[in-house]
């Protein structure tokens, strides 16, 4: 039997188990996928031992997405965004990945978001890094918005490559403050909300007036599905793309790593949306 899981803290309430026991029964694997919680204090020595107790593949989730950064031997662009959400122990050493940039855009190119043009990211935390660099990759040109605008700006040199000593071209990225975002979206083709403003309340960080129907709109946030954001986002025509994609399609992108098969799209979807 192989055994993955899923390392953070907390991980009582992840929807990753059923996602991907949901694709090892779809496909008949021989798998179990479990959740650690060791203490906040760090991780690094407990996902570097997880290989000595024959565990194959681990995602991670805060607060322990640097720790494994360290830990592991990451690969370029999780180096980049610095954070590793995806460990594979199959080879000689633990490699890290980051599949929360490409399951940003799988979910767009699935509900046939062209990924070309500008993308506007609102949000410059965790989860924006990864987006930004992720839609970046795909030769988008990105604006990023945030409240502290300091961070957009210092985003934005990491996505250009700014100092950067590798010869690896970098990115079209400038940083904004949110007052910005209409004249931003005037032109944009793909907008991402990155922040937690909308989670668990009737909020949005964009103007309901920016929003036009030439926009692919993913909101990162999957708690509600149906957010403030992406009801604007049909009114005013936008395909529209809610955050559950983006937890399916990161999880995707780690259990094709892992098990090297074509995940079962279909029934990790169905797992993940009854229990949201
Ligand atoms: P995550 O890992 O989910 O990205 P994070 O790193 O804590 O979480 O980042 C949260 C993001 O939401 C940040 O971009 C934050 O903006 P600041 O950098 O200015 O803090 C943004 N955010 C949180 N609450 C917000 C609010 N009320 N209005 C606007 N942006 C908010």
């Amino acid at each position: 039997m192989d055994v993955y899981g899923l390392i953070g803290n907390p991980v009582g309430h992840s929807l990753s188990p059923p996602m991907h026991e949901a694709g090892y029964e779809a496909l008949g694997l021989d798998a179990r996928y479990v959740t650690f919680e060791p203490p906040v204090e760090g991780a690094g020595a407990a996902i570097e031992g997880a290989a000595d107790l024959g565990v194959a593949g681990l995602n991670v989730t805060i607060p322990f997405k640097q720790d494994a950064l360290a830990a592991v031997e990451p690969d370029p662009l999780a180096r980049r965004i610095g954070a590793v959400n995806t460990v594979d122990f199959s080879g000689e050493r633990p490699t890290g990945h980051n599949t929360d940039a490409v399951g940003a855009t799988r979910a767009l190119r699935a509900h046939d978001v062209n990924l070309s043009g500008t993308a506007v990211v609102v949000g410059a935390g965790g989860a924006g890094r990864a987006v930004a660099f992720g839609l970046a990759d795909e030769g988008m040109t990105v604006r990023i918005a945030n409240r502290t605008e300091a961070k957009a700006d210092a985003l934005a040199a990491d996505v250009r490559g700014d100092g950067s000593e590798s010869d690896e071209a970098g990115g079209d990225a400038t940083g904004h403050g949110l007052d910005d975002l209409p004249a931003l979206l005037a032109d944009a083709d793909v907008l991402v909300n990155a922040t937690s403003v909308g989670m668990e309340e009737d909020a949005t960080p964009v103007p309901a007036d920016a929003l036009h129907a030439g926009l692919g709109v993913l909101d990162a946030v999957y708690r509600p599905l149906e957010t403030r954001l992406l009801s604007d986002a049909a009114a005013a025509g936008a395909t529209t793309v809610d955050g559950a994609w983006m937890l399916l399609y990161q999880g995707v992108a780690a259990f094709e790593r892992w098990t090297g098969r074509e995940a079962p799209v279909e029934a990790m979807n169905e797992a993940l949306r009854d229990r949201l």
